[in-house]
C-alpha cells in the first residue's frame, strides 16, 4: 500500500456524468490486483474533504499508471469530475482484496451491472493475458449505459449485453440473461460487480448450480485501511471488513437482504454524522 501524489494524464467523459481517469503512479501500478481499489482524497488541494472516496482500479499500464471509472453521484465524485490534466491526486492504494482464480480455470464468467464493468475490465485483461477464457454479460438500463461493451467484446469468448429498455441485446436485466444462459454456458465461476439487489440475485442463480461466485461490494468507507471499523459487515464467517477483507468477498459467505453490507454505524467510532453527511 502506497499514499502517493498522482498526476493525472488523461481525462475522458464516456457517456454524460461518467468519466474515466488516468493517473500516473508506478507504485500503485506495480503491485495492483484486479478487485482492488484505491482511496482517493477530492476537491481542491486546499479545500478537500475530510473522508476519501474509494474507487475501483478499472486497468492499469504496469509499472507507470493506473485507470479508475466512476460516476458522479454526490460532492466528491462531482469535485473529482472537475480535475485537469496535469492536477495531482492525493490516492492511497492499492487496497483491498482481489479476485481470485486458479490458473487451470477453463469457463469463467463476467458479470457487470452498470458501472459494475469498473473492476472487471482489469480482471478480464489479466485473465486474457493468462490466455484464460471467459465470457462477459453487461447489463444496462439502455444501450448507451452499456460501459466498456467493446473492450469486453474484444477479450471476451462472447460478450452478451441486457438492456432493461430493450435496445440493445437481451430485452431484460443481467440477471435474467443470466438465468436464460446459465444451462448453456456452464461457468465454473461467475465474478459480478453491481448494485446489492443485482448482485444477490446473481449469487442465488450461482448458488442454485453449483456454481462459484465471487462478488465486489461497495459499503460507504472512512479510513479505508482496516483502523475506523466503519465498513464492518457481518458475514456468515463473522464480523469483515470490507475495505480490508474485502471488497471482493465469496458469494456464500454474504447474508444477502440482511443489510449485511451496510455498514456499521460510524458514529459508533467516533465519527460526527453531520462531518461525514456534509464537511466530508
Ligand atoms: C470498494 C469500492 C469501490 C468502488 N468503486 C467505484 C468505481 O469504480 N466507480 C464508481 O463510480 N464508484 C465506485 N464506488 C462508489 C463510490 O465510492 C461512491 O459513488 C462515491 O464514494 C460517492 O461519493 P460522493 O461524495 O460523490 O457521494 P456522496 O455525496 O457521499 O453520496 C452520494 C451517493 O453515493 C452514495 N455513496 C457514497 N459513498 C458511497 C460508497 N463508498 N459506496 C457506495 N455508495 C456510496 C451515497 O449513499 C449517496 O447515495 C466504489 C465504492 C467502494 C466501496
Ligand atoms: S473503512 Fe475504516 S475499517 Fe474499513
Amino acid at each position: 500500500m502506497f499514499q502517493v501524489k498522482a498526476d493525472v494524464i488523461a481525462k475522458e467523459e464516456i457517456i454524460p456524468g461518467v468519466f474515466n481517469i488516468t493517473l500516473i503512479s508506478p507504485e500503485i501500478s506495480k503491485q495492483a490486483k484486479p478487485g482492488q481499489f484505491v482511496h482517493v482524497l477530492c476537491g481542491e488541494p486546499n479545500d478537500s474533504f475530510i473522508l476519501r472516496r474509494p474507487f475501483s482500479i478499472h486497468r492499469v499500464v504496469p509499472g507507470r499508471a493506473f485507470e479508475i471509472l466512476f460516476q458522479v453521484k454526490g460532492r466528491g465524485t462531482e469535485a473529482l469530475s472537475k480535475v485537469k490534466i496535469h492536477d495531482s491526486l492525493d490516492v492511497i492504494g492499492p487496497l483491498g482484496s482481489s479476485f481470485k482464480y486458479s490458473e487451470g480455470i477453463k469457463s469463467a464468467l463476467l458479470l457487470a451491472g452498470g458501472l459494475g464493468v469498473a473492476p472487471l475490465l482489469f480482471l478480464a485483461e489479466e485473465l486474457t493475458e493468462k490466455h484464460i477464457l471467459f465470457h462477459a454479460m453487461l447489463g444496462a438500463q439502455n444501450k448507451a449505459g452499456l460501459l466498456r461493451y467493446i473492450d469486453f467484446k474484444r477479450l471476451a469468448k462472447k460478450t452478451y449485453a441486457a438492456t432493461e429498455d430493450g435496445s440493445f441485446g437481451h430485452d431484460g436485466t443481467v440477471v435474467s440473461l443470466l438465468n436464460r444462459t446459465i444451462h448453456q454456458l456452464r461457468p465454473q465461476i461467475i465474478y459480478a460487480c453491481g448494485p446489492e439487489r443485482m448482485l444477490q440475485k446473481v449469487s442465488e442463480t450461482a448458488d442454485e448450480f453449483g456454481v462459484d461466485c465471487q462478488v465486489s461490494i461497495e459499503t460507504k468507507m472512512a479510513c479505508g485501511i482496516g483502523v475506523c471499523l466503519g465498513c464492518t459487515c457481518i458475514t456468515k464467517t463473522g464480523y469483515k471488513l470490507a475495505c480490508k477483507d474485502g471488497p471482493v468477498f465469496d458469494a456464500r459467505d454474504i447474508y444477502w437482504g440482511k443489510s449485511n453490507i451496510e455498514p456499521v454505524s460510524l458514529e459508533q467510532y467516533g465519527y460526527e454524522t453531520e462531518e461525514i453527511a456534509n464537511s466530508d
